[in-house]
């Protein structure tokens, strides 16, 4: 049922909604709610509040909904042209501005803006004008609206001109490029993507890293000035608030989930893959360029080639689920992360003992087994907005773990103190990291997971959903 024109109260507005649908062979639609911090940092408000979440149709079966007029209580999903919608998502948003905002680009080569650019740029221009078209047409008077990230960027300057009278949220879970890296992006599209998001009244980040790199493009591109505190941007007269809200685990849903039946079975299973006595070195990420997996393969083969007495004793346990695969870059990396992990386990294993465990498809219950049983977790990003592995580990942990972090994840800016942090480029850095973690006496290692779990449970997604919602409503 689709909601009432004009009615909604709360909105919530991101690319990727709570719920996908899939087209069976005969034709019928099966649907399946998905996870994440929104997903239940939305559900804080209960069903009663009139929220609508606006989203796009990212799949056959998510277009067959919006024609066949299915959509779940609170949602509306905005079917775009495939090919728009292709050249908004894959193009501009996981090929520009995700790479801007991570660092991926290899410069001498690319990013290279031409005419093609151009037109995949108004793609994005015309994917964001129908969420501001969606966004206008649900709202109530006043509303409040939470536009999410990068693919929406332009939506809070759309939205302000079509319905002035919103309040309207934008926030970033992304980091955010330092301005001369931000740079790279034509002078008129930086400034396009700036101005968007200062037509929201607010504009959110994970950490005050990326909030002040936000204000910095502001100032460096736009001649933007800002308030002593750093975190009022003002330009053409109108004064954007930042704000800061670093999204934590949510450590009741992780704590009852982790101990299901199905998450034991899975603990037993990997067990008996691993050997039951080796030490355990856990990561859990999409196939993702900034994810960094294969310098964290390369790290651990540093450390089984200079401490042979870790041979036999240790299974670095690799989760790395498939993601963009209509990307060549993401397929390439994914074939890489094999490729390393084939070597790895060609040049030490032995027929008892198989140093890399690699399973590229996602399965949460054997997730949340490899956190319960982790001794290191590698959260080794070259960049990322916040990375909630690094908080979620902790919370599930059974005997403790050593958290080997990178100082370029914005979940440093929390869990620094009690994580073994690596510049994630260093690959001996890193190697002598998981070293060092493996080693560490386990009282040490009960103390800080205990100090990890009570930080990275510090602003469950409820909390974090509602503090946005007052502030801007404030
Ligand atoms: O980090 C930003 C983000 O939107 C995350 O919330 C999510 O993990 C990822 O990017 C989603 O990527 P995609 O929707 O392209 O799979």
């Amino acid at each position: 049922m689709v909601a009432t024109r004009h009615a909604a109260p709360i909105l919530v507005a991101s690319n990727r909604g709570p719920v996908s649908y899939t087209l069976t062979e005969n034709g019928e639609l099966t649907s399946r709610r998905g996870g994440g911090g929104l997903v239940s940092g939305l559900s804080a408000i209960g069903p009663d509040a009139g929220a609508v979440w606006v989203c796009a149709a990212l799949s056959d079966g998510d277009r067959a909904a919006v024609s066949r007029g299915v959509a779940e209580d609170g949602s509306r999903m905005i079917a775009v042209d495939p090919p728009v919608f292709e050249a908004a998502y894959n193009g501009i948003a996981n090929s520009v501005l995700w790479f801007v905002h991570h660092m991926l680009y290899q410069t001498p080569l690319e990013p290279v803006f031409d005419e093609d650019f151009r037109t995949q740029w108004d793609a994005y221009r015309a994917y964001n004008a129908a969420f501001a078209d969606a966004l206008a047409e649900e709202a109530a008077e006043g509303a409040a609206v939470l536009v999410q990230d990068y693919h929406l960027s332009l939506v809070p300057a759309m939205l302000r001109a079509r319905r002035p009278d919103l309040r309207v949220g934008h926030f970033s879970h992304t980091p955010w490029a330092p301005p001369d890296y931000f740079r790279l992006l034509p002078d008129d599209i930086a400034e396009e993507l700036l101005a968007g998001i200062l037509g929201a009244d607010r504009a959110a980040f994970l950490t005050r890293r990326w909030a002040d790199a936000f204000a910095a493009a502001c100032v460096a591109v736009l001649g933007a000035t800002l308030s002593p505190d750093g975190l009022e941007v003002t330009w053409r007269g109108r004064t954007t608030r930042l704000g800061v809200h670093g999204l934590g685990a949510d450590g009741d849903f992780l704590r009852e989930r982790a101990g299901r039946p199905d998450v034991a079975a899975q603990m037993e299973g990997l067990r008996a893959e691993t050997g039951a006595d080796r030490k355990l070195i856990v990561r859990v990420d999409r196939t993702e360029l900034s994810k960094n997996i294969v310098r964290g393969l390369l790290a651990y083969r540093q450390l089984l080639a200079e401490h042979p007495e870790w041979r036999e004793r240790v299974v670095h346990v690799a989760f790395a689920y498939p993601s963009r695969q209509d990307l060549e870059i993401y397929r390439d990396y994914t074939a890489e992360v094999s490729r390393v992990a084939t070597e790895i386990n060609a040049e030490f294993g032995t027929l008892s003992w198989t140093p890399v465990l690699l399973k590229v498809d996602d399965d949460f219950p054997r997730s949340l087994a490899a956190y319960r049983l982790a001794d290191v977790a590698l959260v080794n990003p070259i960049r990322d907005g916040m990375n909630l592995v690094a908080k979620e580990v902790p919370v599930v942990s059974d005997n403790g773990v050593a958290l080997v972090l990178s100082r370029e994840a914005g979940a440093f800016a929390e869990l620094a103190d009690d994580a073994i942090t690596v510049n994630p480029y260093d690959i001996r850095a890193t190697a002598a990291a998981l070293l060092e973690g493996l080693t560490l006496a386990p009282e040490e290692r009960a103390d800080r997971t205990k100090r990890l779990a009570e930080a990275a449970t510090a602003l469950p997604p409820s909390k974090w959903f509602l503090d946005q919602l007052e502030a801007l409503r404030g």
